[in-house]
């Protein structure tokens, strides 16, 4: 069977717990180092180009950083990546051999593509700990008194993810009652429950404190090497606490690439901001 057909034999309606197949081992093939591919890829609306021939290159593992002014195409590129928008031309891959434009929005999701939206939506009336059973459960309509009994295995990862989104002393707290940064983290632990390959996070500190901004960049920094991370984010402070790569897209292609002070001093994209 290729990758797609396994995807698609986990995924019959006949099988109904959708965290059967979140666990899914597909063979992502990142023996080159890369984990996404997207070459040459245009999407027109209405006859403007939001993306017009862009190629852009995610290494495993590596925490990306994603910068442009309004109407670059950085959202657009994010619904290509994760199915939602089809794009007329151009190829998008996970790994070597997995075509994404092939597979459907909760395949590609199902695969380990995680996407956290700007805005948080965890369930408020819920714990801290019942949100993340539930995003392990991968089917939000499911009640955690389903999985009353959580295996060991299980409570360790809650457990785990909670250190890692630093939130263990709001472990029973009701997820109404935490503040919008905790709420962020939540729900960026909500994706890590079921451990992506592929992170995509929209402009995660809009609307955070600057404490709560220095720990999301701390947050965002020690998932690099485990998971792949692409960032998007338009304040400048918070890029460059966290900015290894930083690619700038500029009316749906990239205009440049490379670290933060190298792409800051290229003329092309002082013009570009300068405009805005
Ligand atoms: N579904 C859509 N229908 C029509 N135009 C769209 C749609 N999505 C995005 N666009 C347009 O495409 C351009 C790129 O938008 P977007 O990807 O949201 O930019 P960014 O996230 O970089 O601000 C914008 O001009 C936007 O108005
Ligand atoms: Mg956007």
């Amino acid at each position: 069977m290729t990758p797609v057909e396994q995807l698609r034999e986990s995924m019959r309606k006949d099988r109904q717990w959708s965290f059967m197949y979140s666990m899914l081992d597909l063979d992502l093939d990142v023996s080159q180092g890369v984990i996404l591919y997207l070459e040459d890829v245009s999407v027109s609306f209405d006859g403007f180009k939001a993306i017009n021939n862009l190629n852009f290159y995610v290494n495993a593992g590596e925490l990306r950083c994603v910068i442009g002014p309004n109407g670059a195409g950085k959202t657009t590129m994010m619904d290509i990546i994760t199915g939602k928008t089809r794009p007329d031309t151009g190829s998008a891959y996970f790994g070597r051999t997995i075509d994404l434009l092939r597979l459907s929005e909760p395949e590609i999701a199902a695969l380990g593509v995680g996407r956290k939206f700007q805005k948080p939506t965890v369930f408020e009336s819920h714990s801290v700990f019942e949100n993340l059973e539930l995003a392990m459960a991968g089917d939000k309509r499911v009640f955690p008194t389903l999985f009353a009994r959580l295996g060991g295995e299980q409570r360790d990862r809650i457990h785990e993810v909670l250190g890692i989104i630093g939130l263990q002393e709001q472990t029973h707290r009701e997820a109404g009652a935490l503040s919008h940064g905790q709420k962020q983290w939540l729900e960026i632990g909500m994706l890590l429950m079921q451990d992506p390959h592929l992170l995509l996070v929209d402009e995660p500190v809009a609307g955070m404190t600057h404490q709560e901004m220095d720990r999301t960049a701390e947050l965002l920094l020690s998932l690099e090497g485990k998971h792949s991370v692409v960032v998007v984010e338009h304040d400048m402070d918070f890029v460059r606490s966290i900015a290894k790569r930083v690619t700038v897209l500029h009316q749906g292609a990239v205009l440049a690439e490379g670290s933060m002070d190298e792409v800051q001093n290229d003329p092309r994209v002082v013009e570009v901001y300068l405009g805005e």
